[in-house]
C-alpha cells in the first residue's frame, strides 16, 4: 500500500482552526470568498467531514457521549475519517490545481487529542504519516482567542455534543497545544488574534493571506 504522497500537489490548501466558538466558519467563508474573487476554483470543507462516509463518522463521534468512545478510539476515527476526506475530496481537488479551504485538520487532533485528551503526541505524529504522507497545509490560520469564549456560546442550550461537553480545563489545555504548535511551525502556522472586532480580524486574515500567496495571486 501506498501511504506517503509528495505535498507538491497544484492547488493551495488552507486550514483554519481554533477553540469553538472563535467565529471559524464565518472566517472560513471569508478565505473561500477572498480566492474566488482572485479567480480561483475554491472547495470550502471541513473535519471532520467532508465526503459522505467522513460525515457519517463525524455524526458518529459527535453525538456519543464521553463514557461510549475511547480516547484512542477517537483518535482512530478522526483519522478513519480524514484518511476518506483525503482520497475523496482533498487530493484530487489539490490534484486539479483547485484551492481547498478546511475548517480544522490535524492540527486539531494535536491540539484536542493530544492537548485535551493527554494522548501521546508520538503516536498522533505516527498516524499523521501514514494517513498524510508528506501532505501538510500551505497555510494555517489559527484564530486565537481566550476560552472564556467557547464557554460563553454554549451556555444556556439544551443538547451539547461530545466536545462541548468538556470544561474551561479541557479548552485551556487545547488552546495551550495549539500555541504550541505556531511557536513550532511560524512560516505554516499564522495567528490571528480572533478576539478583535471581526473587521479588525479579517483585516489580519488577508494580511496573512496577501504574504503567503502574492505571487501566485
Ligand atoms: P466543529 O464543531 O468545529 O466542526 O468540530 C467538531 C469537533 O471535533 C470540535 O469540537 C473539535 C473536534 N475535533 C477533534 O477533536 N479532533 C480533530 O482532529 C478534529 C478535526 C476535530
Amino acid at each position: 500500500m501506498q501511504v506517503t504522497q509528495a505535498n507538491h500537489l497544484p492547488g493551495r490548501f488552507i486550514t483554519i482552526e481554533g477553540i469553538e466558538g472563535v467565529g471559524k466558519s464565518t472566517n472560513v467563508n471569508f478565505v473561500a470568498e477572498y480566492f474566488r474573487a482572485s479567480g480561483a476554483t475554491v472547495i470550502s470543507t471541513r473535519e471532520p467531514g467532508g465526503t459522505e462516509i467522513a460525515e457519517r463518522i463525524r455524526e458518529l463521534i459527535l453525538m456519543t457521549p464521553s463514557d461510549g468512545l475511547s480516547d484512542l478510539g477517537e483518535l482512530l476515527l478522526m483519522f478513519a475519517a480524514r484518511a476518506e476526506h483525503l482520497a475523496g475530496l482533498i487530493r484530487p481537488a489539490l490534484a486539479r490545481g483547485d484551492t481547498v479551504v478546511c475548517d480544522r485538520f490535524t492540527d486539531a487532533t494535536f491540539a484536542y487529542q493530544g492537548g485535551g485528551r493527554g494522548l501521546n503526541l508520538e503516536v498522533i505524529s505516527a498516524l499523521r504519516d501514514i494517513v498524510q504522507g508528506a501532505l501538510r497545509p500551505d497555510l494555517t490560520l489559527l484564530l486565537d482567542a481566550p476560552t472564556e469564549v467557547s464557554v460563553e456560546r454554549i451556555v444556556g442550550r439544551e443538547w451539547l455534543d461530545r466536545f462541548e461537553q468538556e470544561r474551561a480545563d479541557f479548552f485551556g489545555r487545547v488552546r495551550q497545544a495549539y500555541l504550541t504548535i505556531a511557536a513550532q511551525e511560524p512560516e505554516r502556522v499564522r495567528i490571528i488574534d480572533a478576539s478583535k472586532p471581526l473587521q479588525e480580524v479579517q483585516l489580519q486574515i488577508s494580511n496573512a493571506l496577501r504574504h503567503k500567496f502574492e505571487k501566485t495571486l
